[in-house]
């Protein structure tokens, strides 16, 4: 059933695992993480950015083909579908008027007052809506869409304990040195940071970049009240790496399904490792 994150990261938090957040660039993408989802009994967040979400047609495209495919498949388990680094009050209040069940306010670029300004706004319609919320602090490194990044810059456990407090927010992505797309050597996460932001409050903790993070760094982190993690750019990876062996076996293949069907298998293979690291299979 659609939900919003909110109870799916509270039983996570609870109990030990992180849900992942697995980005939507197409309709392959989404077929594949529903079935990983289904066959893990797993709950699912499907993440999709501004520049996805453009690229397959706008958010109610996103949203009926979610639903369309849940219908179809008969999906049981919990899924929400998630702003990622949503860009502004308008963007976020768009999606939810689309049929978001949760959206990230991204206005980590901000200063802080600012940050905590747009955020709360943001809170107050998505409550409204039953929709939940993500909110960012720090910079994460690397490129995403239209979030790009020359360094990392780590968030301040001082200014999380106060956007906390005056946002009701519904979970916190503290940047602590994670990055979109391939890391460049091993991730250097700030375990310490984490750890007294995540004293700070109840709040699940949300980590971006999951692609390339050791199982350990996973385990630690959903050790300390982290109960999301992205992972978009591992299934672009895999996917496209099953794309191009079909096409270097095949020159003579022009039927779109003959490449795209093992490109969702690998997307759905590489979803459930994720699922399994992350803890969150037969927990729906
Ligand atoms: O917001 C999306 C994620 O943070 C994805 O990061 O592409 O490095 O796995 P990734
Ligand atoms: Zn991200």
């Amino acid at each position: 059933s659609l939900v919003s994150m909110k109870e799916m990261m509270i039983k996570g938090k609870k109990e030990g695992y992180a849900i992942g957040q697995f980005n939507l660039n197409n309709l392959e993408y989404t077929q594949a993480i529903l079935q990983a989802a289904e066959e893990e009994k797993s709950p699912v967040i499907l993440g999709v950015s501004e520049g996805a979400a453009r690229y397959m047609g706008g958010f109610t495209t996103v949203v009926n083909m979610v639903k369309g495919l849940m219908h179809d498949f008969g999906t049981t388990v919990p899924v929400a579908i998630h702003l990622d680094h949503g860009s502004s009050f308008e963007k976020c209040k768009e999606a939810i008027d689309a049929g978001f069940s949760s959206v990230m306010i991204d206005a980590s670029s901000k200063p802080l007052e600012e940050n905590i300004e747009i955020t709360k706004k943001v809170v107050e319609y998505a409550h409204a809506h039953g929709v939940s919320v993500e909110a960012e602090l720090g910079v994460v490194g690397g490129q995403e869409d239209d979030v790009i990044a020359d360094k990392v810059i780590y968030a301040d456990p001082a200014e999380c304990k106060v956007l906390v407090e005056q946002t009701n927010i519904d979970c916190l992505a503290p940047a602590l040195g994670s990055v979109h797309g391939p890391y460049k050597g091993e991730p250097n996460l700030g375990f310490e940071e984490m750890e007294i932001i995540s004293s700070q409050s109840d709040l699940p903790l949300v980590l971006h970049g999951g692609t390339g993070i050791p199982l350990k760094d996973i385990q630690r982190a959903i050790s300390l009240g982290t109960a999301k993690i992205n992972v978009n750019t591992e299934n672009q990876i895999e996917g496209t790496k099953a794309v191009r062996q079909v096409l270097a076996e095949d020159t003579e293949v022009y039927d779109p399904r003959k490449y795209l069907a093992p490109m969702r298998e690998a997307i759905k293979a590489t979803v459930i490792g994720k699922m399994r690291e992350f803890g969150s299979s037969q927990k729906a």
